[in-house]
């Protein structure tokens, strides 16, 4: 497969450019090694970067999916497809693209049609309010929002119009749990239908996990999700953080808070939970290259609780928007 093999800390830019002249191959994986990322490409072009054969893994559903609407799209459609769609369980929620509005009943049957496992196809929607949730147009298949899946070993089911979950934070959550230590009291800020919750106590020997939610509906799920997958090690409280966590007269070893943008509003609570080691996971949206900004935030919220940290880490977890990354901010209390 020809490729074009850039270095790490130009691959956004690059990728941008590829997309922008048609010239990434999105029917294949990329590949990756310590210094470069190859991009599959479609054709020989001029650049600055070299060009290299590798051999790439293909993507299934893409490519049935690309394909199987090249006969029902018209070429200068087709360029607007986007074909990566979160699936949660029997559920695919698609990005339709205001270019393809008009087709887009017969891009989510075509969804039902190469992918057998998906029962539902719905319009993804803009997260929205204080629950974070997003409302979904029904497209295609069997009518309802309820979904159950599977990651990191645990069941989940939960109403993806009424609860906030995003199926491409399950590596996150396995980068999480793979950090906790047996016999930790948890705290899971945000707990949502309890994603974070249920992974952390199926997969670790934490001593505790707590979770805090503020939706009834997510807060409903949570407690179906952990009778579901048998944790005896949990507790999971509907309030908000402000008010609940005080009330639990307790220190916390980790504390994870899942709420980029606004987390910062809720530090000052974390903080008064913390003690000498806790490790805190803050998460944040920014820019490449503005992180310092989140890691400012947190020294002077810790500044003014009289604690003082250590930041241990800053990593990449995610895109919000094109140019907007979510970044997790993992840091000790001194
Ligand atoms: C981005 S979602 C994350 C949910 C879950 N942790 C997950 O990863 O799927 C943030 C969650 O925080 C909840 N939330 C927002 N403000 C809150 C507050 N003050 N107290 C408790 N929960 C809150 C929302 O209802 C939403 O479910």
């Amino acid at each position: 497969m020809l490729c074009i093999k850039v270095p790490l800390r130009e691959a956004e830019k690059v990728k941008n450019e590829l997309i922008k002249k048609d010239l990434l191959d999105k029917d294949h994986y990329l590949k990756k090694d310590k210094e470069f990322v190859y991009f599959p490409v479609k054709k020989r072009f001029k650049s600055e970067y070299k060009l290299v054969h590798k051999i790439l893994k293909k993507k299934k559903t893409r490519t049935n999916l690309r394909s199987a609407l090249t006969k029902k799209l018209r070429k200068k459609d087709l360029v607007f497809l986007r074909t990566s769609m979160d699936v949660i369980g029997n559920v695919a929620i698609l990005e339709i693209p205001k270019e393809l509005e008009k087709k887009e009943k017969l891009i989510a049957k075509e969804v039902l049609r190469t992918n057998k496992n998906i029962r539902t196809v719905l319009k993804k929607g803009k997260h929205e309010g204080v629950f974070r949730t997003q409302k979904l147009k029904y497209l295609a298949g069997e009518k309802t929002t309820e979904a159950v899946y599977k990651e990191n070993n645990v069941i989940l089911r939960l109403d993806v119009e009424k609860v906030y979950f995003s199926p491409r934070l399950s590596n996150e959550r396995k980068r999480v749990y793979k950090q906790v230590r047996k016999g930790e009291d948890v705290l899971v800020m945000f707990s949502g239908c309890a994603p974070y919750v249920c992974v952390i106590a199926k997969n670790t020997e934490a001593k505790h996990v707590t979770g805090v939610e503020i939706n009834p509906e997510a807060h409903n799920y949570a407690l179906q999700n952990v009778l579901l997958n048998k944790l005896n090690n949990t507790s999971v409280f509907l309030g908000d953080v402000r008010s609940i966590i005080p009330k639990l007269n307790k220190k916390f070893d980790r504390i994870i808070m899942p709420l980029p943008r606004s987390a910062i509003h809720y530090l000052d609570v974390a903080l008064k939970v913390s003690r000498k080691g806790t490790v805190i996971h803050f998460y944040d949206f920014q820019k490449e290259g503005e992180t310092n900004k989140s890691v400012e935030k947190i020294k002077k919220a810790c500044r003014d609780a009289k604690k003082k940290c250590r930041v241990l880490r800053v990593v990449k977890c995610g895109q919000a928007a094109p140019r907007e990354f979510r970044f997790c901010i993992e840091f000790m209390i001194l």
